[in-house]
């Protein structure tokens, strides 16, 4: 007895001081490229539906061109050895009291308190965490398939709920419940013109107009991601 335990025991003692050294290995190193971090980060999501329509950002997959880029604004700071701490504390000066639109952005004023509270703890620390950091990038997303790659970096998954994706937003409707019963040409126009048709229960509540500027091979693969992964297979009826 004593001894078939003894010979479970090492092999997993050895396992994890591997993988003890593996984390102290990886916080001393000075270029861990490429960082990719969580999808289901909260501050991800919350940049992804408030600041990255406006925003680029390389972590968060954001292509915003109404603002500044922020991997450029802080890349340089950074460089020199400012804090995440100090970011924080610019993006959240930043959200509360938004600059004046300058040169470069005529005629775009930052809205001021898009978020506030634990909210904008999360973006600030999400911000600084990634902005200017070399190698940052995009997090590989839940579930198979480059259409689980479009869900996630639309932010579809902020919003909605989909078990495949992992996601479990609910300001929209469970989209293992719905998708179902939609064709996919239902679905195609319920993402890329959300205002023709609203989902029962859902009449004031809006779903961004943006993703009509998906890329056409990007919705499909998308589409075919929601059907398949719900189960929804020959999208019959
Ligand atoms: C409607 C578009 C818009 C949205 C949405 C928006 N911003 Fe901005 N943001 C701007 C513009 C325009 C500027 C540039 C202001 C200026 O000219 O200084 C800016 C500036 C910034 C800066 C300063 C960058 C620098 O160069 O110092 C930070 C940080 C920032 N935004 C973070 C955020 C965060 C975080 C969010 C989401 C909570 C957000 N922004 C949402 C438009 C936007
Ligand atoms: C900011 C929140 C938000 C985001 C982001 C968002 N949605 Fe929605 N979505 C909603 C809301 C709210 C509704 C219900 C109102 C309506 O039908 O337009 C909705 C409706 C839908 C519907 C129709 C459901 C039905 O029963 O008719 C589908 C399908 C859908 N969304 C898919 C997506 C996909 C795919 C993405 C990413 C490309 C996405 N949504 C991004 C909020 C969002």
């Amino acid at each position: 007895m004593t001894s078939s335990f003894k010979s479970i025991k090492i092999p997993l003692l050895v396992t994890m001081l591997g993988l003890l050294t593996a984390a102290a290995a990886g916080c001393g190193t000075s270029d861990p490229a490429p960082i990719a971090g969580e999808f289901d980060d909260r501050g991800r999501q919350l940049f992804t539906a408030k600041c990255g329509t406006c925003h680029k950002m390389a972590q968060a997959a954001s292509t915003g061109t109404q603002g500044p880029d922020l991997d450029a604004a802080f890349a340089a700071g950074r460089e020199v050895g400012m804090k995440a701490s100090t970011i924080e504390g610019i993006v959240k000066a930043q959200v509360l009291h938004p600059r004046p639109p300058e040169e470069g952005f005529p005629g775009v004023n930052m809205p001021a308190d898009i978020v506030t509270g634990n909210d904008l703890d999360d973006v600030a620390s999400y911000v600084a965490r990634y902005a200017g950091v070399p190698g940052a990038e995009p997090p590989l997303a839940p579930g198979s398939g480059p259409g689980a790659q479009v869900y996630a970096e639309n932010g579809c998954g902020s919003c909605h709920t989909l078990a495949a994706a992992g996601s479990a937003g609910t300001l929209g409707p469970d989209l293992d419940e719905v998708i179902p019963g939609l064709s996919k040409s239902e679905i195609e126009t319920a993402i890329v013109d959300p205002d023709a048709t609203k989902a029962k229960g859902y009449e004031n509540v809006a779903m961004p107009d943006s993703f009509d500027s998906i890329p056409a091979n990007q919705l499909n693969e998308l589409i075919d991601f929601l059907v398949s992964s719900t189960g929804s297979g020959s999208s019959g009826s």
